[in-house]
């Protein structure tokens, strides 16, 4: 049966921007009483003028502060009379993409900070309303849920986190007649989307590893229109845009596939090393600092400007120009499966292996590999339709 909008009241963390300010409209336009918080008062202040004080509450909320949810939660019940809907939102990336060894250490803990226990803490201050009102709670995760967090890995860590958060839930709401769902959108056109795609070497990351049609925005209104009627179906997944659902559903069969392309992947391991070396230009010498090495100790150097030098020379010794230009720069990573492609090229699985990133020294064009179990020729028969040698002998 289907949960009306109408007459609901809904609290929105992250409502100033992007995704969180058009799903608050598109509620409100569908007759919904609107809670909407964010850190900044100005665009607070803004959106309750456009769409009128009456059934509009606004709030400045930090997730990171659980007394301040409180009040929202207990501010939205006084003036509304409780909270049917709440839809876990804000959310942050760390600014530019960075990897785990690399990345500032309060810069990581951060986003952990507002994008998972940001959810938890605003799902637990609103849960007592909603088991009381049987009403329903959208976890704003995203694709980063499911796919390879390399790069970014705090926030998909989050991500991953808020999707487990959002199915125990589901699961423990269940007896109280209340539901949560998990909104798990692509590329949207927001602000948070500039972090990933303003910086040169991370915009080539994400178009070597991801085919076109999947990195391509789409609008926080598409995503609105979809958690409306995620909100109205009480539905346990609401991914958007749809092309991202069977990555979702053959995640166990597609994932281990493209982290092993990505693992062995020398292009995609050059941009990792070139984000490490953007980290330790901008100051952050969390890692790459020699300094921090203790004197006489046996490891190797790590700086990144060390091990960038060793990876180019290994690439440039062993890298197959003939086979890589040919075959592998042109084709996206995620596209990349080992066992079709290199076979109607003429390669054997063994040999594009290796010319993707392992010892390409022994690297020879070989004849393509013949089905050892070729059917046996068809011949006419007497009676003129075609059969095989087997069924016409007696
Ligand atoms: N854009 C994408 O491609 C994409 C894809 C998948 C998932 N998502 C997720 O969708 C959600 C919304 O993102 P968006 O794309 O709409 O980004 P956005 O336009 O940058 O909006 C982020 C919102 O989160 C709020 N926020 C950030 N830190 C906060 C904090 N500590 N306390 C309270 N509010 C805070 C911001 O409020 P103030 O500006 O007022 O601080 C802002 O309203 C996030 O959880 C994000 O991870 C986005």
């Amino acid at each position: 049966m289907t949960y009306a909008i109408a007459n609901r009241v809904v609290l929105i963390t992250g409502a100033t921007s992007g995704i969180g300010m058009a799903t608050a409209k598109a509620l409100q336009a569908r007759g919904a009483d609107v809670v909407l918080t964010g850190r900044r008062q100005e665009v607070l202040d803004a959106l309750v003028l456009e769409l009128g004080g009456d059934r509009t509450l606004a709030m400045r909320v930090d997730v990171t502060d659980r007394e301040a949810l409180d009040a929202v939660v207990t501010a939205a019940a006084e003036r509304f009379g409780g909270v049917d809907v709440v839809i876990a939102n804000a959310g942050i990336a760390v600014d530019p993409p960075t990897t785990v060894a690399a990345v500032d250490e309060r810069e990581f803990e951060r986003v952990i900070e507002v994008d998972l226990l940001g959810v938890w803490r605003t799902v637990r201050a609103a849960l007592p309303q909603i088991i009381a009102r049987r009403g329903h709670v959208v976890l704003t995760a995203s694709v980063a849920a499911f796919g390879n967090g390399g790069g970014n890995a705090a926030y998909a860590a989050s991500k991953a986190g808020v999707e487990q958060l959002g199915l125990a839930l589901r699961a423990e709401l269940a007896p109280h007649g209340a539901t949560a769902g998990v909104l798990y959108p692509g590329w949207v056109d927001t602000p948070l989307i500039k972090v990933a795609f303003g910086n040169a070497v991370v915009r080539e990351l994400i178009r070597h590893t991801e085919p076109r049609p999947l990195r391509t925005p789409i609008t926080p209104e598409r995503v609105a229109a979809a958690t409306v009627r995620g909100i109205e179906r009480r539905s346990a997944r609401i991914i958007v845009p749809g092309r991202w659902i069977p990555f979702s559903v053959l995640r166990g069969i597609v994932n281990p596939l493209i982290d092993r392309a990505i693992e062995r992947d020398p292009k995609t391991k050059r941009l990792i090393l070139e984000l490490e070396e953007q980290t330790t230009a901008r100051g952050n010498h969390a890692v790459h600092d020699p300094d921090s090495l203790t004197p006489g100790s046996s490891r190797e150097p790590t700086s990144a400007t060390h091990v960038a030098h060793s990876s180019s020379t290994e690439a440039g010794h062993h890298a197959c120009p003939e086979h890589l230009a040919q075959h592998v720069r042109s084709v996206p990573l995620a596209l990349r499966f080992p066992r079709s492609a290199p076979r109607r090229r003429g390669m054997t699985t063994a040999h594009w292996w290796r010319a993707n990133g392992t010892d390409t020294r022994r690297c020879r064009r070989r004849r393509p590999v013949r089905h050892p179990t070729r059917p046996p020729p068809r011949r006419r028969c007497d009676r003129d339709h075609i059969t095989t040698p087997s069924r016409s002998s007696p």
